[in-house]
Parts: C-alpha cells; sequence; structure tokens
C-alpha cells in the first residue's frame, strides 16, 4: 500500500519509523524542503497525490488549509486522506474536498515510531475498506480504538499530551532525587527502571486487579506508601491533577473552535 507524506515531520516520521519493516508498505513524501531520509521525495504535491493510495495530512494546523487549498485541484479518485492535524475536524476537511473522498481523522502519539501510541480514529466513510485497512495499519503502530468526534478533545488531553504529563511526573521524582549526587544519567536510568516496572506490574495484573488493589498490594499499614498516600488524599492531589487534563482538554476546544 503506497503512503504519502504531505510534510516530513515528527509524526511523519513516527508513522514510517513504526511502519517501515512492514513489506506492504511502500513510502514517500512531499515537504518544502528534501529531508536526509532514504525515501522518495516528491518537489510537486501533484506528482505525490497521483502516486499514492494513502495522503496523511502531516503538517501543523496553520499548514493545513493551504494544502487543502492545493488538494482540491488534484484528482483524488481512489485516495483516502488521513489527518492527524489536532483540533480541525473531518468537515472543516470537507469544506475544501467534499465529502465524497475518504477522509480518517486520528489522535496518535509519538510511540507510533515503537509501535505502542494509543491512537483514536474516526471516518466519514465507515463503510469503506481503505477507511478499515487504516483502522488496521494504527493497530501495527500501538492501540487504535474508533471514537466519535466529539471525544477527540478528552482524547488528545489524556493520549496526545499525556506522555508530557507522565514525564513531568517523572521530573518531579528526578529533581527529588538529586540530593544523591548522582551524575544525571543515572538518574533517568533508575526512574526509566521504575518506570518500566510498575507498567509491567500494571500490565502482568491487569486483568485480574483493579488500579485500587495494585495500589494496596504495595501499601502495609502504617508504612511509607500510606504515609505518602494519605498526603496526597488530603492535599487532594488527585483533583489538582484532573486539573491539567482539564486545561489541556479546553485548549484543544478552544482550538478546535477557531476555524472549524
Ligand atoms: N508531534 C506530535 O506528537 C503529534 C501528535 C499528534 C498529532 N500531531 C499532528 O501532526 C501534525 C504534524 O505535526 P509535526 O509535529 O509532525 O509537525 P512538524 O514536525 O512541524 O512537521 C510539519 C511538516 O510540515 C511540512 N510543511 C509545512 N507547510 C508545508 C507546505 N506548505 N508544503 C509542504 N510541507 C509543508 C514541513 O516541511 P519543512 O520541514 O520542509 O518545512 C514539515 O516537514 C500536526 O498537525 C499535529 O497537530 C502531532
Amino acid at each position: 500500500m503506497k503512503q504519502g507524506f504531505i510534510g516530513f515531520g515528527n509524526l511523519a516520521k513516527a508513522v514510517y519509523q513504526g511502519l517501515k519493516d512492514d513489506r506492504n508498505f511502500e513510502f514517500a513524501y512531499f515537504a518544502r524542503s528534501k529531508k536526509d531520509v532514504d525515501l522518495h521525495f516528491f518537489e510537486q504535491l501533484e506528482s505525490l497525490v497521483y502516486y499514492a493510495e494513502i495522503i496523511w495530512l502531516a503538517v501543523k494546523p496553520q499548514d493545513l488549509s493551504g494544502i487543502l487549498e492545493q488538494l482540491r485541484n488534484c484528482d483524488l479518485s481512489g485516495k483516502t486522506i488521513v489527518s492527524p492535524v489536532a483540533g480541525k475536524s473531518i468537515a472543516y476537511i470537507e469544506n475544501y474536498l467534499g465529502n465524497d473522498t475518504t477522509i480518517v481523522r486520528i489522535m496518535p502519539n509519538l510511540a507510533m515510531a515503537y509501535n505502542a501510541s494509543v491512537t483514536a480514529f474516526h471516518t466519514n466513510h465507515p463503510e469503506s475498506l481503505m477507511a478499515d485497512s487504516i483502522f488496521n495499519l494504527l493497530g501495527k503502530l500501538g492501540k487504535a480504538v474508533k471514537l466519535e468526534e466529539e471525544g477527540f478533545d478528552l482524547f488528545t488531553s489524556v493520549f496526545g499530551s499525556g506522555p508530557a504529563f507522565i514525564l513531568a511526573f517523572i521530573k518531579i521524582f528526578k529533581d527529588k532525587i538529586q540530593e544523591f549526587d548522582l551524575p544525571g544519567s543515572v538518574l533517568d536510568e533508575l526512574l526509566l527502571e521504575l518506570t518500566r516496572g510498575t507498567t509491567l506490574y500494571f500490565m502482568q495484573n491487569q486483568k485480574n486487579c483493579s488500579i485500587e488493589e495494585l495500589i494496596k498490594n504495595i501499601t502495609s499499614k502504617g508504612g511509607t506508601t500510606q504515609a505518602g498516600l494519605e498526603y496526597f488524599k488530603s492535599q487532594n492531589i488527585s483533583k489538582h491533577f484532573e486539573g491539567v487534563l482539564d486545561a489541556a482538554r479546553k485548549r484543544s476546544e478552544e482550538l478546535s473552535k477557531n476555524g472549524n
């Protein structure tokens, strides 16, 4: 299946990295400038569109309208459009391309490069076999879930921005253990093992235990974990952290409203 990227930045690179060893896929791209990558580069958007069966809109939201203006003059019959562009609805894209073309809106994260993204999927043509193929392709890049577009703002705050929030949490741990006077790279390795171990513990037990039970298993009565968790509760830290997700969701909603 021929994949054509319009734009070859972080997002397109992550998709390419995650799929490049799969022999079912071929790749090419069009961008403002040629990149240092062993992929076919088209200097004209029209040539990329002619080549590709699946066209990825891998540009920033503010660059999308210019690209759609160009695309509306191309022959898109038999082509499927995939848009990861934050805050731009399928209706927005249909305004330029009409509603005959199959458009798939997704919200992935950069863990696609390691086949570990969590990706939301919505299409204007659920009956399309190509849309189905794209859903399967997203399954190779991690976990994919079909979602109504109304859910994309919350999904973006949890799974799109989520890696940054989890890292910000890990950074609090790192700042705290600076007093060990170990090199930063060693601290990173220790924290990496902590998060890997926690993920494995979650993974191994997730089918049989709730998150509350998993926390309880680490908590002995009157012990250190209990002391920390009581502080967590008394200071309403869950509520504060929820505020982080709400702020991200609100911003996503604002971005969706501007120019949808
Ligand atoms: N990064 C993420 O974690 C992430 C996650 C989910 C969704 N997304 C979405 O994915 C999209 C791309 O994000 P990104 O992080 O990959 O952005 P990026 O790294 O800035 O890459 C954007 C690419 O678009 C190209 N471009 C811009 N205007 C163009 C034009 N007129 N013609 C041709 N190419 C053009 C740029 O080309 P040049 O390099 O030649 O200038 C660049 O290669 C965004 O809409 C974002 O909302 C990103």
